[in-house]
């Protein structure tokens, strides 16, 4: 297992290398949203250093790193693909996971050859769940395509979307899925060799997946002759040091090599062109975790669930100011207000002011479009994101230029300085909005951070600064009255 931190100049680009996490504050946008429910605990995450932005436990917001409580899990979807052994308890041992189905897709997809399991994901209609949504079948064919003797697989655990908490339960309670999709990924790519990228923050899942990898080895689910078959591959882990835009794609791969880990500019795309220039599948962890079921249950079961343009099910990650937070399985085509109503049981305090869906770097969704689907297209058409399926309520005692204000202060912190905007642009608009919350401001500063915007929105390398600049546009649509408010 390495530490992506060598030189100097990488070095200094992480905030947490060689941080003791043993008894951090969270300061991540759950935490934020619940912060009145225990404000000692939030004044001491905001005076901390480093700051700590998702511990992965936003279920029990605001949140300790020795809180070891475990969230509510529950299957709502006809099928549970991700959920199925994580609500039963979790697989924690390769004979635990065989008996609960575990391998049957790998055998099926070794059985069928590396084109049939590419159809199988491209019929399944499976879109990347990190975020982008991107079709996982697409992305597997392109690099399929591409004749090198040398390809790679990496699973995204970087998991820095504050309020989703997923693929650090699929890590902890299901580890073999994930290493069973990426050898599937790998078997249907000509993959040799695979990287698992996992968040810093999460101890236990480390833990975890490091005793699944030497497990799997010896269970000769990885290795030389996986299965006995002719096929060979392995998995290092990689553990992160601190930094949300590791999670984005290319920044990942620039970690992993040892560089720092500011975004590539697209194209060449990372299918064609990825770790040290060659062929790579980049996928989150709840897609890969999808593979193993659809391989074992066939493309047509897969694609039954859900609605047209969002198959499958979307394991969503409900934060602390509903009553009933925790993980849900559920089938795209659920509405909004389900969600909120039936899921979380309303909000354990408060009236419901805004829901951010999916992260920070998406359109927030206020109470009178609750009635929207949840689908990728459905989503877009408000101006909101699927994103990783993090579910955070805001209830009233959050104003909007306090969000702002703690939106931005995050993408401030977390900007990888390449692009002007983002770099000075995010810090600018938290600064506005601090001076908003002091004493107010004029109409030269609306001005100014709607100026930002456009700017952050037009020239932005990658989906940080875009997505922040979706995030403001949201605010200006649909909370112009408390924003006139502001700049009086
Ligand atoms: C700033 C930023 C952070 C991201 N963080 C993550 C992350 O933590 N985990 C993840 O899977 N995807 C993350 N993504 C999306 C990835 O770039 C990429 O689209 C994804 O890992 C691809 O896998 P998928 O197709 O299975 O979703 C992030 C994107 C951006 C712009
Ligand atoms: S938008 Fe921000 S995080 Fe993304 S490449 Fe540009 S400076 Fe870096």
């Amino acid at each position: 297992m390495s530490r992506p931190v060598e030189a100097a100049d990488v070095q200094s680009f992480y905030s947490l290398a060689d941080a003791d996490l043993s008894r951090v504050v969270c300061q991540g946008t759950a935490c934020f949203a619940a912060r009145h429910a225990r404000l000692e605990e939030w004044q001491q995450a905001e005076g901390q250093m480093p700051r700590i932005y998702c511990l992965g436990k936003c279920y029990a917001a605001p949140a300790t790193a020795a809180d070891l409580s475990r969230p509510q899990i529950e299957v709502k979807s006809r099928s549970a693909v991700v959920l199925e052994r994580i609500a039963a308890g979790g697989a924690h041992t390769l004979d635990a996971y065989v008996r609960r189905g575990g391998l049957t897709g790998l055998k099926q997809a070794m059985a069928t050859g590396p084109e049939a399991t590419i159809a199988q994901i491209e019929g399944s209609e499976l879109r990347g769940r990190g975020g982008a949504g991107f079709q996982t079948g697409v992305k597997w064919r392109a690099a399929a395509a591409t004749a090198v003797p040398t390809k790679y697989v990496v699973a995204n655990l970087d998991e820095g979307d504050p309020g989703a908490y997923i693929d650090r339960f699929i890590a902890e309670d299901d580890p073999f899925a994930l290493v069973e999709g990426m050898a599937i990924a790998a078997y249907a790519v000509g993959g040799a060799r695979g990287y698992l990228y996992v968040r810093c923050e999460y101890p236990g899942a480390i833990a975890r997946l490091k005793q699944a990898l030497t497990e799997a080895r010896s269970g000769r689910l990885l290795g030389t002759r996986v299965l006995d078959t002719d096929f060979s591959f392995d998995v290092e882990l990689i553990v992160g040091a601190g930094s949300y835009e590791c999670g984005e794609e290319t920044s990942l791969l620039n970690s992993i090599e040892g560089r720092r880990p500011v975004a590539r500019v697209r194209p060449p795309y990372v299918a064609e062109c990825g770790l040290w220039g060659l062929p790579t599948i980049v996928n989150n962890a709840e897609t890969l975790a999808c593979v193993p079921w659809i391989l074992r249950h066939g493309a047509d079961a897969y694609a039954k669930l859900g609605i047209p343009g969002s198959r499958g099910t979307k394991i969503l990650s409900l934060n602390s100011l509903f009553r009933r937070p925790g993980l849900y399985e559920v089938e795209f085509g659920i509405s909004l207000r389900e969600i909120v109503e039936d899921l979380g049981g309303g909000l354990a305090r408060g009236k419901l002011r805004g829901l951010m869906v999916g992260g920070p770097l998406a359109g927030i969704v206020p109470p009178h479009l609750l009635d929207t689907r949840l689908g990728f297209a459905e989503m877009r058409a408000i101006g909101a994101s699927v994103g990783h399926g993090g579910v955070i309520a805001f209830n009233e005692r959050t104003t909007i230029p306090d969000l702002v204000e703690h939106v931005f202060s995050f993408g401030a912190q977390e900007s990888c300085g390449q692009c002007t905007p983002c770099r000075l642009g995010t810090r600018r608009i938290e600064e506005i909005f601090a001076g908003v919350l002091r004493s107010g401001a004029g109409a030269a500063e609306a001005t100014e951070w709607q100026e930002v915007v456009t700017a952050l929105k037009l020239a932005s390398l990658c989906g940080l600064g875009t997505g922040l600049a979706e995030f403001a546009e949201s605010i200006l649509r649909h909370y112009s009255q408390e924003l006139r408010a502001c700049f009086a």
